[in-house]
C-alpha cells in the first residue's frame, strides 16, 4: 500500500487500535445506502457501497483469520458509489466488511465466498426478482415496502440472487416519469436502498444480480430502444451492483458452488432481437390453438379472429435472437462441460410455454427456444428459476402443450417466482381486460387444468408477493415458493405449493 494512502487509511480510521476493532465499533451512520457484496467466487468478491461525500474511502474485510484494507475513491460520475473486488480469500468462509470515510462508518456486511469445486457442500440460496420501489400519491411506496426481501435476507442463505427489474425505469405507479438517464436511474437505485429490507439483504449475504427490462424501458432491447439507453441503463445497474459485465456476453456469468451446483445467469436484454408483436397486430395469444382461443373469446373477442401467417412466421424466424450468438455459444459450451451435479439456470423470463402476450418472453423467439432446450436436454440435472412473470408458477417446459396426441415435454422443470413489489400478474391480467378477477378466472381456468383444457402447471398462485427458495444437497436440489412472509406460497387451489424435488441421476 502506498505511504499516503496509509496516511488516508489512519486518518479515516481515528484511534481505533486494530481494524479489527473498528469494524467491531462500527455503528453504521452516513453511508445510509448500505453495503453489498456481489460476484462471491471460491477466492474472490465484489464489495459496494455509496459513501456520504467525494473523496477517499477506507474498506476493511475480515475473515478466515486476516483482515485486510482498501482505500476506494468515491466520484460524483458514479453517484459517489464505490466497489472492489477483492482476492485472495479462503474457499467455504464468512467475511465480514465495513467502510468508513471521515467519521462516518457504514454498517457491517456479511458474505460467504463459494466452497472450492471438488467440497461437497450443502448449498442454500434465495432468488426473485420485479422491485419497484417508486412512492404513490401518499409518498409511501406504491405496492409494498419490499418485505420478500426481508425474508430472504431472515433465511439466512449462503447467497441470494436479484434476477432483473431490480429497478422500475417505467413504474407502475400511474403518473411516474419513465427514468431515461444515468441520472434519473440512479435516483431509482436509491429508492430502492431507501427500504430496509433491501439494505438488510444487501448486508446480511451476497447477491448475484442480473437485469432484466426495466432497469433500460418496458420489452427494451437495443434494436427497438437504441443504444443511449442501453449505455444509461448498463451503468446506472454497474454503479449500484456489484456484478461484472463484458461487451461481447453482456452480463451473462457462471458461477461455481462446490461440487453440487453451478449457476448459468443468462442475459436477455443486451444482444435480443426486436420483439415480433407488429406483426401479430399484438393478438393475445397468437400461438394457441385455434379451440384455446375459441374458448377464452368471451374474455378477449378478439380471440376468435383467425393468427395471420405471417405472425406465426415472424415468432418462428431463427433470424430472431434472445440471447445473441456470443453468450448462446458460451452457455452452450460452459453447460455442457459443467462437471457439477446440479445445474441452475437463472433466466430473466419465462420459458414455460404460457401463451398469453408471447412477444417478450422466450415463447416470441421459438427457434432459439427450440435450440435452448436441445441444449438442456443434453445435460442431466438442470433446472431453470425465473423471474418476470410477477407469479409463482412450477410447470415442465414443453415444446408442444397442445399436441394433438397429449403434451410434449422436454423433461426440464422451470419455477417462476416473484415479484417482489409490482403488479402482479393476475392484476396485469385484470387491467389488460379491463376486468377485475379476470386474473383470477384466467389462473383457475387456464393455468392450472390439465391439457387439452388449460397448461397443466403443477402450482400456479398468481397474486402474491415472494420468492424462491433452493436448497442443494449432493443428491437432491429442492425449490419451494414461499411468500414475502417466508410461509409456503398457497396454490390457486388454496393448498401450499409441493416444492419442486430434483433428484440427481
Ligand atoms: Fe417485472
Amino acid at each position: 500500500m502506498p505511504a499516503r494512502a496509509l496516511v488516508a487509511c489512519a486518518a479515516v480510521l481515528g484511534a481505533a487500535t486494530t481494524a479489527a476493532a473498528a469494524l467491531a465499533a462500527a455503528s453504521p451512520s452516513g453511508f445510509s445506502d448500505g453495503v453489498a457484496a456481489g460476484e462471491m467466487t471460491p477466492t474472490s468478491a465484489k464489495l459496494w457501497t455509496r459513501a456520504p461525500r467525494a473523496g477517499k474511502v477506507m474498506l476493511t474485510v475480515t475473515g478466515a483469520g486476516a483482515t485486510r484494507t482498501f482505500v476506494l475513491t468515491a466520484r460524483r460520475a458514479s453517484d459517489l458509489t464505490v466497489q472492489r473486488s477483492v482476492s485472495g480469500l479462503r474457499p467455504g468462509a464468512s467475511y465480514r466488511y465495513s467502510f468508513a470515510q471521515g467519521a462516518a462508518r457504514s454498517r457491517v456486511g456479511r458474505f460467504e465466498t463459494a466452497p472450492a469445486p471438488g467440497a461437497a457442500a450443502r448449498v442454500r440460496f434465495a432468488v426473485s426478482g420485479d422491485a419497484d420501489a417508486t412512492p404513490g400519491p401518499n409518498g409511501k411506496p406504491g405496492f409494498n415496502g419490499f418485505e420478500t426481501y426481508g425474508a430472504m435476507a431472515r433465511a439466512r442463505n449462503d447467497f441470494a440472487v436479484n434476477l432483473g427489474d431490480t429497478i422500475y425505469s417505467d413504474s407502475g405507479v400511474g403518473g411516474t416519469p419513465v427514468a431515461r438517464t444515468v441520472a434519473q436511474k440512479w435516483a431509482k437505485y436509491r429508492l430502492g436502498l431507501g427500504l430496509e429490507p433491501l439494505r438488510r439483504l444487501r448486508s446480511s449475504t451476497g447477491l448475484y444480480s442480473g437485469w432484466d427490462d426495466h432497469e433500460f424501458v418496458n420489452d427494451f432491447s437495443r434494436a427497438e430502444h437504441g443504444a443511449a439507453i442501453y449505455r444509461a441503463g448498463v451503468k446506472a445497474f454497474l454503479d449500484y451492483t456489484p456484478a461484472s459485465y463484458s461487451g461481447r456476453t453482456g452480463g451473462y456469468r457462471t458461477f461455481r458452488w462446490g461440487k453440487n451446483l453451478e449457476l448459468f445467469l443468462l442475459d436477455g436484454r443486451s444482444f435480443r432481437s426486436a420483439k415480433a408483436t407488429a406483426a401479430c397486430g399484438g393478438d393475445i395469444a397468437p400461438t394457441a390453438p385455434a379451440a384455446v382461443r375459441q374458448a377464452f373469446a368471451a374474455l378477449a373477442p378478439a380471440l376468435a379472429q383467425p393468427v395471420p401467417q405471417a405472425c406465426l412466421d415472424a415468432l418462428a424466424s431463427p433470424q430472431r435472437t434472445l440471447l445473441g450468438a456470443a453468450q448462446l455459444a458460451a452457455f452452450t459450451k460452459a453447460i455442457r462441460a459443467s462437471t457439477a451435479t446440479f445445474k441452475v439456470v437463472l433466466n430473466p423470463e419465462p420459458l414455460l410455454q404460457l401463451y398469453a402476450l408471447p412477444y417478450d418472453r422466450w415463447e416470441g423467439y421459438a427457434a432459439e427456444r427450440a435450440r435452448v432446450l436441445d441444449v438442456l436436454r443434453s445435460v442431466r440435472n438442470v433446472v431453470v428459476l425465473t423471474t418476470d412473470m410477477h407469479a409463482h408458477v412450477i410447470g415442465e417446459i414443453r415444446t408442444d402443450t397442445f399436441a394433438p396426441g397429449g403434451p410434449v415435454g422436454t423433461g426440464i422443470w422451470e419455477v417462476v417466482t416473484g415479484p417482489v413489489a409490482t403488479n402482479t400478474y393476475a392484476k396485469e391480467i385484470d387491467s389488460f381486460l379491463g376486468a377485475p378477477g379476470s386474473g383470477a378466472v384466467v389462473t383457475g381456468a387456464f393455468l392450472r387444468p390439465a391439457p387439452p383444457r388449460g397448461l397443466g402447471l403443477r402450482c400456479a398462485q398468481t397474486d402474491a408477493y415472494g420468492y424462491a427458495q433452493v436448497t442443494v444437497t449432493p443428491t437432491t436440489l429442492t425449490v419451494q415458493p414461499r411468500t414475502a412472509t417466508g410461509r409456503a406460497v398457497l396454490d390457486a387451489t388454496g393448498v401450499p405449493c409441493a416444492p419442486l424435488v430434483l433428484r440427481a441421476t
